[in-house]
């Protein structure tokens, strides 16, 4: 399999310009990608063993959208992000930041990019010995802001995350989801213009988690800020993410919408991270304890916006064939409706195979005769 990612869904770029024999090229400044990843390969050496953490990836991650990255622990997640503000050099290739580079250059050159780039953490990171407002304050300090200015942007940004009531409150007397939210705050302190989150969310509960990933999307939607979420849970990924990259052993197995992965998941991997959310699709076992309860043939059936199961109820009532819904579930996602529903057709066997073939009628139907 390749390092390289593709995209399972053609997507025109109207800023690619392609030339014969050419990787797609950037055609002016304003249009650089928010991150690039240049053949990127990370080989931790320790000894005399070596591990290949990142093999040649190449990933465009687009102003302004928020970029899902999913895998399971040892995927090289956290390297990814950590090559982007440079915290790790690559072996080889090159990161760059909005068209700049931030891999082989002088660390003054590094710092001054890194200004424009938040982090959020898992346990969070904040001193506990400053209040919330003292924490978002730090990095303005740092940045050698006015006490007046520091003092107005403080108050702007408890507003924001929904904490102006908890502005002297110890990081001791806040929830965790509370505590995420002082975190996002302070990495939007100095108006970065890219906001990378490692597993932001994984230290909270399912509850909390939703309330911080509400804020993410806000900060998105409403200050433009182009957001990296790194994650193994794939609900978090269903939750913001605009696009999503599945992570393997250190490479890309599959980059598309997230939408389209959900729908019609391609790799082994994304596969079982889309399972571990939907559970729309009985597995074997399942399958074949339905059989032994419902007589007649089970037929399970991918609907989405095109493709439902009113055709195929119209006929199996004309035909006199029972349809009974054992399994599944139909959701929305980004405002599309997806989902698979399994069939339970009982009737004279003619008439059992003409509403079959209704069903079958859409690519995605998926027959099987009970046991
Ligand atoms: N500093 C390091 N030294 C040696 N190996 C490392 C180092 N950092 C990460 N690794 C290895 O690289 C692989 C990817 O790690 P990481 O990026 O932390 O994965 P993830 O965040 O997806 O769990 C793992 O096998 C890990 O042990
Ligand atoms: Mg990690």
């Amino acid at each position: 399999m390749s390092g390289n990612a593709t995209e399972s869904t053609a997507q025109p770029n109207p800023h690619a310009v392609t030339e014969p024999g050419h990787a797609v090229r950037r055609a002016t400044a304003s249009e650089h990608a928010a991150v690039e990843f240049r053949s990127v390969t990370k080989v931790f050496k320790a000894g005399r063993q070596s591990h290949t953490a990142l093999d040649d990836i190449d990933l465009r991650i687009e102003r302004g959208e928020i970029f899902g990255v999913i895998g399971y622990s040892g995927a090289g997640k956290s390297t990814l992000v950590r090559l982007i503000n440079a915290l790790e050099q690559p072996t080889s290739g090159t990161v760059l930041i909005s068209g700049d580079p931030i891999t082989g250059v002088p660390e003054s050159r590094v710092r001054q990019l890194r200004r424009d780039i938040g982090m959020v953490f898992q346990q969070f990171n904040l001193f506990r010995s400053r209040t919330a407002a003292g924490n978002i304050e730090y990095p303005l300090k740092v940045a050698g802001w006015s006490r007046a200015r520091r003092k107005a942007r403080v108050a702007e940004l408890l507003e924001f995350v929904g904490l102006a009531d908890k502005a002297r409150s110890y990081p001791d007397q806040l929830s965790g989801g509370q505590k995420q939210r002082v975190g996002i705050a302070r990495a939007l302190a100095t108006s970065p213009a890219l906001l990378l989150a490692d597993e932001a969310t994984s230290a909270l509960d399912p509850e909390t988690t939703g309330e911080v990933l509400r804020l993410l999307k806000k900060v998105n939607r409403e200050l433009g800020v182009t957001i990296v979420v790194i994650t193994h849970e794939m609900d978090v990924i269903r939750a913001v993410a605009d696009r999503v990259a599945v992570l393997a052993e250190g490479r890309i197995v599959e980059l598309a919408r997230t939408f389209d992965v959900f729908a019609a998941p391609r790799a082994a991997p994304t596969r079982s991270f889309v399972e571990t959310v939907l559970h729309n699709r009985p597995n074997p076992e399942e399958l074949q304890r339905l059989g032994a309860k419902h007589p007649g043939r089970l037929v399970t059936v991918d609907i989405d916006d095109e493709r439902g199961i009113g055709t195929a109820l119209a006929t199996a009532a004309q035909a006199g064939v029972t349809v009974e819904i054992v399994y599944g579930g139909v959701s929305t996602l980004q405002d599309k409706t997806f989902g698979s529903l399994t069939l339970a057709l009982d009737g004279a066997a003619e008439a059992v195979d003409r509403v079959a073939g209704v069903l079958a009628g859409s690519p995605a139907a998926d027959e099987r005769r009970s046991a």
